[in-house]
């Protein structure tokens, strides 16, 4: 019998991460790889948060705080929850920890029990099935399609509730895709939960503040107050502050849910990083002017790689409303072969073949649950952005 636990078994490793590692291996070696995988900003946390953290340090600010965050910081989500959301929460309502994705993962293990199902639609951000399947629970994945922009239909959503379902997890503007719902495309689903008293709804707003063209961000339970009372809204400060390395999100739900995921962070890590979430309370409370910014240089590199893909004949990729991907098709080039021999059969074999042969690095969509695709990161210089997406150009034309 393995050593390792039965449950680890069904879980699989971040494909996002493998590929991150597997570009820097091959740059390490020599190569000139251009990596669009990860998922973080390319610029610097603004300087006033990282003054606030050399402050808390210099303020002896460094112990152990209440395991889900200090009330400074609870204030402050509250604040934000109001001024963006006009929703009313209290500190005992937030839960800080260690980045977004740990408040997720304890949301689940404080939650799910075996058969408990959790609808997920595809594509989807990988960690989201193998979380629940870590807390014991069923991943129910709902493939959405090119056609309706990768977005779920109030149709989908209606037919995969089942009395099993406890969690539907939403994520707008999305991690691969991009896409982000419109009110009226998010009240189509909230309608639908409305109806069901018995699925509690988990938002991942990570990417709210990356969103252009005009698209108005919205949260569940600011387009339909009748789910305030089982909505957990989780956001951190990761993609919109470029923290990614501070380790700090947060979530705002039920009392006794935030109770609960404290006692699981409580036994597990304890409080995020003290010096953190003192640079967070600034990040929160602090100039929010370099968002617009940093928005409009994303637009910028969006629209220039939708239109040098687009130029690619196989390649179809559409313009999403926000985040920092984009998540094109790849239908028209399954079949065809590299000038190195390899038969391009899936996403994987593209992604890869595009790595060895043509040094760049994106993900392949089988990873995030929905094929032929790969998603491409576009939190890079323009410089790079251009070289890349010329690479793959020129790649896609060698193909036969
Ligand atoms: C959709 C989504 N949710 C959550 C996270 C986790 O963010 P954090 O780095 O704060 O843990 C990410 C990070 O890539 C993400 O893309």
């Amino acid at each position: 019998m393995s050593f390792l636990s039965a449950t680890l078994s069904r879980v699989k490793p971040s494909p996002t991460v493998a590929m991150t590692a597997k570009a820097a291996e091959l740059k390490a070696a020599g190569r000139d790889i251009i990596g669009l995988s990860a998922g973080e900003p390319d610029f610097d946390t603004p300087q006033n948060i990282k003054d606030a953290a050399v402050a808390a340090i210099a303020a002896g600010k460094t112990k152990y705080t209440a395991p889900d965050g200090i009330i400074e910081l609870k204030q402050a989500v509250c604040a934000k929850m109001k001024r963006d959301h006009g929703l009313e929460y209290t500190p005992a309502q937030v839960s800080v920890g260690t980045g977004g994705k740990q408040t997720l993962y304890n949301a689940f293990m404080a939650t799910l029990n075996p058969g408990d199902e959790v609808i997920i639609p595809a594509p989807y951000w990988v960690s989201y099935p193998d979380m629940v399947l870590l807390a014991g629970g069923t991943p129910v994945v709902v493939e959405t399609s090119l056609d309706t922009r990768f977005k779920l239909t109030a149709e989908q959503l209606e037919s995969a509730i089942t009395p099993n379902t406890k969690w539907f997890i939403f994520n707008s503007p999305s991690n691969p895709t991009g896409a982000g719902y419109s009110r009226a495309e998010l009240k189509a689903l909230t309608d639908v939960l409305m109806r069901h008293p018995h699925v509690w709804v988990m938002t991942d707003d990570m990417y709210e503040h990356l969103a252009y063209d005009g698209f108005e961000f919205c949260t569940p339970a600011q387009v339909e107050p009748g789910l305030y009372p089982r909505t957990l809204t989780c956001n951190g400060v990761s993609k919109a502050y470029a923290m990614t390395g501070w380790r700090i999100g947060y979530a705002a739900g039920p009392v006794e849910l935030i109770t609960a995921m404290r006692k699981v962070q409580s036994q597990s890590t304890s409080n995020p990083c003290t010096i953190s979430q003192w640079a967070a309370v600034e990040a929160l409370n602090g100039t929010q002017e370099f968002l617009a910014p940093n928005a409009e240089l994303f637009k910028r590199r969006r629209d220039l790689v939708i239109s040098m893909l687009n130029a690619v004949d196989g390649i179809d990729c559409p313009t999403p409303e926000g985040a920092f991907y984009v998540y094109p098709s790849i239908a028209g080039l399954i079949g065809k072969t590299t000038p190195a021999g390899t038969l391009i059969d899936s996403d994987e074999t593209f992604c890869t073949a595009l790595l060895e042969e043509a040094d760049v690095a994106v993900v392949f969509g089988a990873a995030f649950g929905l094929s032929p695709n790969f998603r491409v990161s576009y939190a890079a210089s323009d410089a790079a952005l251009t070289e890349a997406c010329t690479r793959i150009q020129r790649f896609c034309a060698s193909l036969v």
